[in-house]
């Protein structure tokens, strides 16, 4: 069984997430998508809300599971049965960071990391982003799923 984790913070879940987990969906047996519960980011959704969302819109995908973590992710990984890590790559910004999270996730526990490059139509796309375009009133709809989209709207309600 070939097993990857894609972590995030998923705050929320763009089109950009979604097209990596499909894609690491046709290329592994199964793709447990896990959020991240102990960031030290200011957060819109609860990890609960970011789940529920996650799970809405992957639903389609049989080989696709959401779960929340605390801690390390490659402690989530052993704890999982889990191989390797799945990271999307917007930009060279990403590279240094994200080559350094690599680096330490395998040198200190072996758990493999594999970089998906971003869909170019999703280049830019950030979570923060769509948070602050969607908070002063910008339109985000072909940037996250429907499902999202409306969650956004309440929140910018205050509901
Ligand atoms: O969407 P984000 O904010 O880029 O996600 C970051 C995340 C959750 C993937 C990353 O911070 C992470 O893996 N956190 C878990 C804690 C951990 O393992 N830290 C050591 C990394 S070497």
């Amino acid at each position: 069984m070939r097993r990857v984790v894609y972590p995030g913070s998923f705050d929320p879940v763009t089109n950009g997430h979604l097209d990596i987990i499909s894609r690491a969906a046709r290329l592994c047996d199964e793709v447990v998508v896990a959020v991240g519960l102990n960031l030290s980011k200011s957060l819109l959704f609860t990890v609960d809300e970011r789940v529920g969302m996650l799970r809405e819109v992957t639903s389609d995908f049989s080989n696709v599971r959401v779960a929340s973590f605390e801690g390390l992710i490659v402690d989530f990984c052993k704890s999982n049965d889990i191989s390797a890590i799945v990271k999307g790559l917007r930009a060279v910004s990403d590279f240094d960071y994200e080559l350094q999270m690599a680096q330490m996730n395998y040198s200190q526990a072996g758990v493999e990391t594999l970089f998906m490059t971003t869909n170019p139509l999703y280049a830019f796309l950030s979570s923060s982003l769509v948070k602050e375009f969607a908070k002063f009133g910008g339109n985000v709809a072909s940037l996250v799923p429907k499902h999202v989209l409306d969650r956004l709207a309440e929140r910018a309600r205050g509901s």
